[in-house]
């Protein structure tokens, strides 16, 4: 008997369950009978506290176009993974204890960055581990794209297109904040899909008189309107340029709900627009997942499969050049895939005007 555990950790996205769907489908598929599939509740949580339950194979039918994770998730930061808490619990003890008492040959794990720092972690620790790359960031590295981020950017694109009907119709100035604290890749595809007229990304830090100026070179040239994709995690130049710990300070210190209101409030002092915030939010991982994110998890599902059927552990299914490969979890750990900023996409939005604040 084949026995693999299965865990979705840190924040949700769309095409958790498409991707559960598809390993579970391609094990049953070639085991048949003879293999067990345990889902672990809320993340490596579950995995410390032991609580996990036996699947049956029509638990994952009909999940396909789900939201979320039908298996609960958590956030559990790897920082903390090696500390004992206070009750006494050595998660990492306990973790291996669960996985050994479930009689696990594979721990299939679903996450982010956090969530694979631990995958390898596990991996070093002796577990047999193969995983998936989630996140609306698409911040992985090791992998050209991660599921749920093409989902959050037509979320996200639909918002940038609502608000250009009532930006016009008033005349204003509009932010859209996307979800995105170290990568701007959310804010960067759709920008450049929803039409904003400026982006401002993490690995881009502007300059407010930068933006200032499109916007009155806008109005100028009898554009009432104007739109902004930001990144949550965008930042100014000036604080850019401050130290690490003096940076996080000021970005804490900001006085504003967000660096978007901060924007907004100098944009408004600056040409008198009237300028307006709106925040889509955790709205940008919620719902079905998209086409796209159904038909990559599928793919990434059953190579994941795949991989438990070979005995290959310790690898993540990637997709590079339109293709699932296995790339080691070692390698994806501790990493983060930043926009370049010699993207040709950034390179394309600048060609046609786009300000990006630099
Ligand atoms: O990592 C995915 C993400 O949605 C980020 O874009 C965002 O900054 C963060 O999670 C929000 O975290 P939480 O769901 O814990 O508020």
């Amino acid at each position: 008997m084949k026995r693999v555990g299965i865990l979705t950790s840190g924040g949700d996205c769309q095409g958790l369950n498409s991707a559960i769907r598809g390993v579970a489908k391609g094990l049953y598929e070639y085991y048949g009978k003879k293999v067990e599939i345990y889902g672990i509740i809320d993340g490596y949580k579950g995995l410390i506290n032991g609580e996990y339950k036996l699947m049956k194979p029509e638990d994952f039918s009909g999940i396909l176009t789900r939201g979320g994770t039908v298996f609960g998730t958590s956030r559990q930061p790897f920082k903390l993974m090696r500390v004992i808490d206070e009750s006494g619990v050595d998660k990492v003890a306990e973790m291996k204890k669960h996985y050994a008492e479930m009689k696990l040959d594979c721990l299939v794990v679903l996450g982010g960055n956090g969530t694979h720092k631990t995958a390898n972690l596990l991996a070093e620790e002796g577990l047999n581990v193969v995983s998936m790359p989630k996140t609306i960031d698409n911040d992985i590295w090791g992998t050209d794209v991660t599921f749920g981020f093409q989902s959050a950017v037509d979320i996200a694109t639909n918002v940038i297109d609502c608000i250009h009907t009532t930006a016009t119709s008033h005349g204003r100035v509009f932010i859209v904040e996307c979800m995105g604290h170290k990568a701007g890749w959310l804010t960067l595809h759709a920008g450049v899909a929803g039409g904003a007229d400026v982006i401002l990304i993490p690995e881009i830090p502007y300059h407010i008189d930068k933006v200032i100026d499109c916007i009155k070179s806008r109005t100028k040239s009898g554009k009432t309107f104007s739109i902004l994709a930001v990144a949550e995690g965008a930042v100014s130049a000036e604080i850019a340029e401050l130290p690490k710990k003096q940076k996080k300070e000021a970005m804490a210190n900001l006085m504003y709900p967000s660096i978007s209101y901060k924007i907004a409030h100098e944009i408004e002092e600056a040409t008198g627009q009237e300028t307006r915030v709106t925040v889509p939010g955790h709205f940008q991982r919620g719902g079905s997942p998209d086409a796209y994110d159904r038909f990559i998890t599928t793919q990434f599902g059953a190579a994941c499969a795949k991989l438990i059927i070979k005995e290959k552990y310790g690898f993540m299914t990637g997709m590079v050049n339109g293709k699932v490969v296995p790339v080691p979890l070692s390698e994806v750990a501790g990493k983060l895939k930043s926009v370049p900023t010699d993207s040709k996409i950034i390179k394309a939005a600048k060609d046609i005007g786009i300000c990006f604040g630099d």
